[in-house]
């Protein structure tokens, strides 16, 4: 939230639990999430909140028989948007038309609680400032990492410490792609499974392609480095690089390979990143598996706090959406965080993994070795295990801690030798 909108913000809800009568909820999107919400407010009937409307597209085919009689089921957004529902619940996902249900549910006044990273990620800072001038509110603790309170938790129980650094597995495809490459599997394979299992898109570029990740790590970014950021300014880089081979070799340096969205604040200086990494097997990163995610917060003054559990499903994000509800309910009121705008740059100096595949002769450690001390690379180990054919052999490089920018000009001058067959994969290492 930016410093303007920080003080507006914390006007609580007028409508509460313990007025003359419970909130009225419009459910926008009856999907996975969507119904499970409706699953929760039917059967554990929480306080203070009542299911009035549901508006989807086509809404005959999506009409259930448990949900109260007096339901209104709607394909009419503008008349639910113009009824007297207090808030809008949107489980639509995308930017349109869900941006333009949003604006102008708060436009009227209205409170609205949504699930949509992506909104949030490009838009939430000016969605934040209207639902502040036009006395609403704006709920999103869903948007990230589904059921596990990671926003409620730096709003409220962190909101006293400075994050310094942030460490998260954001996007359960990835998770379970990686986590089942770990045992042995190929990346196709594991893919292919994903998608029969409905855990990825049959276009998986969003996750795979770290886009994901990115959106959730910006508002992650906002709530706890206190930053306004751009999600396009963060790079990511795709896990589609990463092979058997890898995980063969990460073993063998006690470690496994998990995508990661991290983001830290050194002295002023933001720096943020997603891509797969070496996390060291002792890691908690390294206990996610399947679709769970995690997020570790570093503070100036608290130190370590670790959220983990399951970041999607219908269900467990459906606690998170009725749990934002109970709160607008209750008049809880939000801690108010300031953020600033911030150019975010990439620059870590963090140790690398750098896997080559090459067709042997004489010389190439030389090269490259020279390559890395000519921008002042330190070498920490250069691992080759026996078994592959000398025209597609795989080796590692591991180097000391060293600048981001550094590591891209050795890299970018190695991938001039004429016995690669790849470019090299160069990963971050976690320690
Ligand atoms: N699923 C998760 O695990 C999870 C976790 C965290 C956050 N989220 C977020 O939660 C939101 C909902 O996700 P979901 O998994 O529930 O999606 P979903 O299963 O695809 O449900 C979306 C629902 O919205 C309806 N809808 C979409 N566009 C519409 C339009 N233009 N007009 C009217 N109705 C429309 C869809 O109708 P049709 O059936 O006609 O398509 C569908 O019923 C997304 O923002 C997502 O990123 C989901």
């Amino acid at each position: 939230m930016s410093q303007e909108n920080a003080s507006l913000s914390s006007t609580p809800f007028s409508t509460q639990a313990t007025g003359t009568r419970p909130l009225r909820i419009a459910l926008f999107g009856f999907g996975t999430v969507g119904s499970s919400v409706a699953r929760i407010l039917v059967e554990s009937r929480p306080e203070g909140l009542e299911l009035t409307h549901v508006f989807n597209r086509n809404v005959d085919r999506k009409r259930v028989e448990w949900t109260p009689t007096g339901v209104v089921w709607s394909e009419d957004a503008d008349a639910v948007l113009a009824s007297d529902v207090d808030v809008i619940v949107e489980l639509a996902g995308g930017l349109d038309p869900a941006g333009t249900w949003v604006r102008h549910a708060l436009e009227a006044g209205k409170s609205v609680v949504t699930a949509n990273k992506k909104l949030i990620a490009y838009h939430g800072v000016e969605l934040e400032r209207l639902a502040a001038a036009k006395g609403g509110h704006l709920k999103y603790g869903a948007a990230v990492a589904g059921g596990i309170p990671v926003i409620p938790g730096i709003e409220q129980g962190l909101a006293g410490d400075r994050i310094e650094r942030m460490q998260g597995i954001l996007n359960g495809t990835c998770n379970f792609i990686l986590s089942k490459m770990e045992t042995g599997a190929e990346y196709a394979n594991v893919l292919a499974t994903a998608q029969a299992k409905g855990y990825a898109e049959a276009d998986p570029t969003e996750d795979v392609g770290g886009f994901d990740a990115r959106a959730k790590l910006a508002i992650l970014m906002r709530l706890a480095l206190r930053v306004i950021v751009d999600p396009e300014e963060i790079v990511p880089q795709p896990i589609t690089a990463v092979t058997a081979v890898d995980f063969s070799y990460a073993h063998d340096l006690g470690c496994t390979i998990r995508q990661v969205a991290r983001a830290e604040d050194v002295r002023g200086t933001v720096a943020a990143t997603v891509g797969p990494m070496l996390v060291d097997k002792n890691s908690p990163l390294a206990w996610s598996r399947g679709t769970e995610n995690m997020v570790i917060l570093t503070g100036r003054y608290g130190g370590d706090v670790v959220f983990s559990g399951h970041g999607a499903g219908g269900h467990p994000t459906a606690v998170a959406v009725v749990s934002d509800l109970l709160a607008l309910a209750h008049g809880s009121r939000r801690v108010a965080i300031p953020s600033l705008p911030a150019k975010i740059g990439a620059e870590f100096e963090v140790p690398h993994y750098i896997r080559f595949f090459v067709k042997d002769r004489p010389g190439i450690v030389a090269e490259i070795t020279g390559a890395l001390a000519r921008e002042q690379i330190n070498i920490r180990a250069i691992v080759q295990k026996p078994g592959y054919p000398a025209d597609r052999l795989p080796f590692v490089v591991t180097v000391e801690p060293c600048k981001t920018s550094a590591l891209k000009r050795a890299l970018a001058s190695i991938s001039q030798m004429d016995c690669l067959l790849e470019h090299p994969l160069d990963l971050q290492m976690l320690e």
